[in-house]
């Protein structure tokens, strides 16, 4: 069945950034409603903050992009919520978590990333999932892991794309409309960051405390002292070891 929200995947072998390419589409305006763009490599795959994100094959690297429409920035972790349901799915019991607004970890590694975008009136949100890379670059093997390094499996790539769009796709008239009401539960119950001391850099300023969870809007909720301060941006979040 073909998804309802998403009518065309664009799909490459190699291509600078599946987000740049959005961009460069949306600019000529190529398609007149969402899109999805795939590719099995990236020379320019970038993360936030301007990082690189190593693309190699055997990742999923791929952009949603709802056209002209613009969200909150939570559907950052919206989306973040509903990759981690369908690799919930995929691997039961495995040690998944979200770290908030665009990780998913697998026990104290990076699984995959989320970057989300906006240009020409439209939303681009870029996935990176690390799943059937057998090993990955030495600048990142600390921090990182993929599906097949933790769990030896193949993962068929186009049956886990289709599986994803279909619960964003699912999901999303729900998250329109209430925000994110239904998902905080689910986010609740599979945070990484909650209960940990963090100091976090939000670019105005540093706060050290310890992280409560997230507040209706997706915010992040931190004690620092004896008050709650709210976070919706962090350029750095530091985990301390206590
Ligand atoms: C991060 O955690 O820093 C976000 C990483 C986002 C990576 C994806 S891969 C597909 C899309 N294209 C890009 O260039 N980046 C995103």
């Amino acid at each position: 069945m073909k998804n309802e929200l998403f009518k065309k995947i664009k799909r490459y072998e190699t291509i600078d950034s599946t987000n740049l390419e959005a961009k460069r589409l949306l600019k000529n305006n190529v398609f007149d409603s969402n899109f999805v763009i795939l590719a099995k490599t990236q020379t320019k795959g970038m993360g936030r903050r301007h990082n690189r994100w190593y693309s190699p094959p055997g990742g999923l690297w791929c952009s949603l992009v709802l056209k002209e429409q613009i969200f909150q920035s939570n559907i950052t972790l919206f989306t973040g919520i509903i990759l981690h349901k369908a690799l919930r799915n995929l691997l039961p019991n495995s040690p998944l978590k979200i770290k908030w607004p665009n990780d998913i970890l697998w026990k104290n590694k990076k699984l995959a990333g989320i970057l989300t975008e906006t240009s020409h009136s439209s939303t681009i949100i870029g996935v990176g999932l690390n799943l059937n890379q057998t090993e990955l670059d030495s600048e990142i093997a600390e921090i990182a892991t993929s599906v097949r390094i933790e769990t030896g499996k193949i993962v068929d790539k186009d049956k886990f794309l289709n599986t994803f769009l279909d619960q964003f796709t699912g999901q999303f008239n729900h998250y329109k409309e209430d925000n994110l009401q239904d998902f905080l539960q689910y986010y609740r119950e599979n945070s990484y960051l909650t209960g940990k001391l963090c100091t976090i850099e939000t670019g105005r300023e540093s706060v050290q405390g310890v992280v409560q969870g997230v507040d209706s809007g997706g915010a992040l909720v931190i004690k620092v002292d004896d008050e709650k301060r709210k976070i919706i941006s962090a350029d750095r979040i530091e985990i301390h070891k206590v």
